[in-house]
């Protein structure tokens, strides 16, 4: 059953919080430790169904999972060590988990068979198949390209160069956790740079991986195969897709003044803040430093006058699952925002191009999407007053929910269920600031 919910127009919200640890890490933590001899010790994970999912799969396939004084630690079987599951893996929601999965499993002697949810079950597989099929992986169905699909990994993978045919860090991270099982070195060329956690905890745990920025400006990332990794402590920080809504939220409700402690920092998730200050958004960076292997700083963010802004599609990696966000914050803007290049966003949890501009749309925005550009036409301020499909997507639900409370009538998403999946204490992290939902 669907669970509607208001967003109220807020007055000042005010008050320091921490949002939870970041999603795409802690799928890396969980997965890797799977992978590692010994045990990973992991602070800061999220706990979310999509995190949860990954979590079930790496107990199914052999990885043993302890939660500890709210850690979590994982014992892994070593890189090659896995058992074949008693049933099918299920990712829930999660292109993450399943799309990095497939390429663990390939690296195995196993058949699995990979499922999700209707979402899930829909989007495109093809993108991490392909290079994997090319290493050695096969399908009992060739036809297939969705989940489910039950695949047939090997022990016998063969390591590949392969240049990204899409920008995806989920692509590059599939190929390169198949690489660790391949004799040789694995390389992935990526014509943009793209969230770097694999790399950087592959090296935590003791793979050999290199960068090397080439000339003609794409990123070769190598991982060196038949690897050991050993088991570490993981310390994950905030999630910077998660703080966006909260920057957001403090930037058009008038009088806020929000504190976010430990969000991570990594430049390859960086472009959502930079895009706010491009747009005059006050959003103060102190305390940069590392905790773990990434960069985490905190956040001080004031209500602030905003710009419209031309946003390239360079930026898109750095910034791709903010842009539902973004476009809400656009719409208090003055003048008109455009946001280039978002072909990508529309085979996510949903097509988060058209959902965005619809949503906008019942707010009393007026948008564009003109190609793969989306234009928002920035008024200052937002009537709102609508009621906003969700299409089983969490940002979209987060984002309009984040539009509701500096708009001036209530928004409300038509269902808020999804929102488990990254986020589950939005709400009660939201109402501590001063948000107010019904
Ligand atoms: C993710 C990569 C991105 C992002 C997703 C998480 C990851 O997807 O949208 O939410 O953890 O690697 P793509 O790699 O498909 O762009």
């Amino acid at each position: 059953m669907s669970q509607p919910l208001s967003a109220i127009p807020t007055r000042a919200l005010v008050g320091a919080i921490r949002v939870p640890g970041d999603k795409s890490i802690s799928h890396r933590a969980l997965i890797l430790g799977a992978l590692a001899s010994g045990r990973t010790h992991i602070t800061g994970l999220l706990e979310s169904e999509d995190v949860n999912a990954t979590a079930k799969a790496v107990a199914a396939l052999g990885a043993e999972i302890r939660h500890l004084n709210g850690a979590v630690e994982v014992t892994g079987q070593g890189v090659g060590g896995l058992r074949a599951p008693a049933k099918d893996l299920d990712f829930g929601n999660s292109g993450t988990g399943s799309r990095l999965m497939l390429g663990v499993v390939a690296g195995h002697d196993m058949q699995a068979r990979f499922t999700g949810d209707a979402s899930l079950c829909r989007r495109p597989m093809a993108r991490v198949l392909k290079p994997l099929q090319r290493m050695g992986l096969s399908l009992t169905d060739d036809d297939r390209t969705t989940l489910p699909l039950t695949i047939k990994g090997t022990s016998d993978l063969v390591p590949i160069v392969y240049p990204l045919p899409v920008v995806s860090a989920q692509v590059k991270s599939a190929v390169l956790l198949a690489g660790l099982h391949a004799p040789g070195s694995t390389t992935v060329i990526e014509p943009l740079a793209t969230r770097d956690h694999t790399e950087r905890m592959l090296t935590h745990l003791g793979a050999e991986v290199s960068v090397k920025d080439q000339d003609d400006g794409r990123r070769a990332v190598s991982v060196r195969g038949d690897a050991e990794l050993a088991g570490a402590s993981i310390t994950i920080p905030g999630d910077p897709s998660s703080a966006a809504f909260a920057i957001a939220a403090a930037l058009i409700c008038e009088g806020s003044d929000v504190v976010l402690e430990g969000v991570l920092m990594n430049p390859t998730r960086a472009g959502f803040v930079a895009t706010v200050h491009e747009m005059g958004g006050d959003v103060e960076m102190l305390d940069l430093r590392f905790e773990g292997c990434e960069p985490v700083a905190d956040f001080r963010v004031r209500a602030s006058a905003l710009r419209g802004v031309d946003v390239a599609a360079d930026r898109v990696p750095s910034m791709i699952d903010e842009y539902p966000v973004l476009a809400a914050l656009a719409a208090f803007a003055e003048g008109e925002t455009r946001m280039r290049g978002l072909a990508e966003l529309r085979v996510k949890e949903s097509d988060r191009l058209a959902a965005t501009a619809a949503g906008l749309a019942a707010c009393g925005v007026e948008t564009v999407i003109e190609d793969d550009d989306l234009i928002v036409m920035g008024k200052g301020t937002v009537p709102g007053c609508g009621v906003v499909k969700t299409h089983m997507d969490h940002r979209i639900a987060m984002a309009f929910l984040t539009l509701g409370l500096g708009a001036e009538q209530p928004v409300t998403v038509d269902d808020i269920g999804m929102i488990a999946t990254s986020f589950p204490a939005f709400v009660p992290l939201m109402t501590k600031i001063g948000a107010e939902f019904r």
